[in-house]
């Protein structure tokens, strides 16, 4: 959890640059704020890294994931094609807005594969919600050309894959708008709060609408703004922002370290019989948040994570079982359990959600062990870790082999 190794006193001072105002709303009171508009500062800051020519920050990785969906026109009864593998948030935005999730096959890239959204293809489709998980990058290439083929609009999650690109290009701009999450997990946090972002103008302004009840955000009487569209409240406060900013401005050191110490691990491991590695589109454009290692099947995978549970390893997901990240759980989205009726219950599921047919997801996230990389770590912690990590895979594969 990088960005919060670093909690000090650039995160004090910026909080308490608005306690000193005690404007806690991203908007207006102009007079009494003494100019001191952190969600804007925040905003900025996810720019001067990005590239990005518009950026909202808002309440939360899930919101800015829904403002993006929603500022790029999917709603209701529009096919979206998701990955099977990513936080659950991404498709309860697009179940939220009346869309409809087809679950396509993923890749060692761990994100969708530009084959396996092809294959999800159906008159329906409407978009493609990529998620760039664990840190690192799809291959964009291929996927932007069945993009650019079929005419599909392409919707970023990158809320684990702030600060990586692909051939010089930041993810979550590729399409037509890209989010970020800043929660308390993140490269860089919040402690809750999010960014969106877009190079198309009137998708960013649809997206500060939708964000603020509507709001056109025009003039100085905010009881007296328009509302073009109708929107919610999925604003940040400055109190986050302030932070955001803070820990934003940290994120070319903490990538430095992390990439540097992925690195020693990696090569540490990496000569162990049986371990790869999950591939990246773009190797020099990883965040270096995840060492993400690949077993050679399911069973000897399982086998590590128990060895390492035994040995008292911890900082690793082993995401095939997670409840929130991989859709072999997601039983409430395959039986539709719902808190109120969402148009999918009245629309109808575009695909069977119970008897879905992804041998190459299971396959790749059954053999995945992801482990959080520490941007604090010294070489003394890590080749502890490193050590502990390759008895247990030694003890597991030995079983395997016997
Ligand atoms: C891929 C992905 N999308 C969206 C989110 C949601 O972000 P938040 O927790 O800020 O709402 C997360 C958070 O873990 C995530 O990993």
């Amino acid at each position: 959890m990088p960005g919060t190794e670093l909690f000090g006193a650039e995160e004090r001072k910026e909080i308490e640059d608005v306690l000193s105002t005690g404007i806690l709303f991203r908007f207006n009171h102009d007079a009494q704020r003494k100019n001191i508009w952190k969600a804007k500062d925040f905003e900025q800051e996810v720019k001067t890294i990005t590239g990005a020519k518009h950026a909202l920050a808002v309440s939360s990785g899930s919101a800015a994931i829904m403002a993006a969906l929603a500022a790029s026109g999917i709603g209701t009864g529009d096919e979206v094609i998701c990955p099977p593998f990513t936080y659950i948030a991404t498709i309860e935005a697009v179940l939220m807005l009346g869309a409809l999730p087809v679950f396509a096959e993923i890749d060692e890239t761990l994100c969708l594969s530009a084959d396996g959204i092809k294959k999800a293809l159906t008159p329906k489709t409407k978009a493609v919600c990529l998620v760039h998980m664990c840190g690192g990058n799809a291959n964009m290439d291929e996927i932007m050309a069945v993009v650019k083929e079929h005419q599909l609009i392409l919707v970023e999650d990158a809320g684990q894959a702030f600060a990586a690109s692909y051939k010089g290009t930041y993810t979550g701009l590729f399409g037509q708008a890209g989010a970020y999450s800043f929660d308390f997990f993140k490269i860089a946090t919040a402690g809750e709060g999010g960014i969106f972002v877009s190079n198309h103008e009137t998708t960013y302004k649809l997206a500060d609408n939708f964000c603020d009840h509507g709001h056109d955000h025009a003039g100085n009487n905010r009881g007296m703004e328009n509302h073009p569209v109708i929107g919610f409240n999925f604003r940040i406060s400055e109190l986050h922002a302030a932070v955001g900013a803070a820990q934003t401005r940290k994120v070319p050191f903490i990538r430095k370290n992390n990439l540097k110490n992925k690195a020693f691990l990696q090569s540490k491991l990496s000569a162990i019989e049986g371990v790869s590695f999950a591939k990246l589109g773009d190797a020099n454009g990883d965040s270096g948040t995840f060492l993400n290692l690949m077993l050679p099947d399911t069973a000897s995978a399982k086998r590590v994570v128990d060895e390492m549970n035994k040995a008292g390893v911890t900082g690793f997901n082993y995401w095939y079982t997670n409840m929130y990240h991989f859709i072999n759980q997601w039983e409430h989205i395959k039986e539709l359990k719902t808190a109120a009726k969402l148009p999918i219950e009245v629309l109808g599921a575009p695909q069977d959600y119970k008897n879905l047919n992804l041998p190459k997801s299971q396959e790749v996230v059954g053999r995945l062990i992801s482990f959080g990389v520490r941007c604090t770590w010294t070489e003394e912690d890590m080749s502890k870790l490193a050590s502990q990590v390759a008895d247990c895979i030694k003890k597991a594969m030995s079983t395997v082999n016997a």
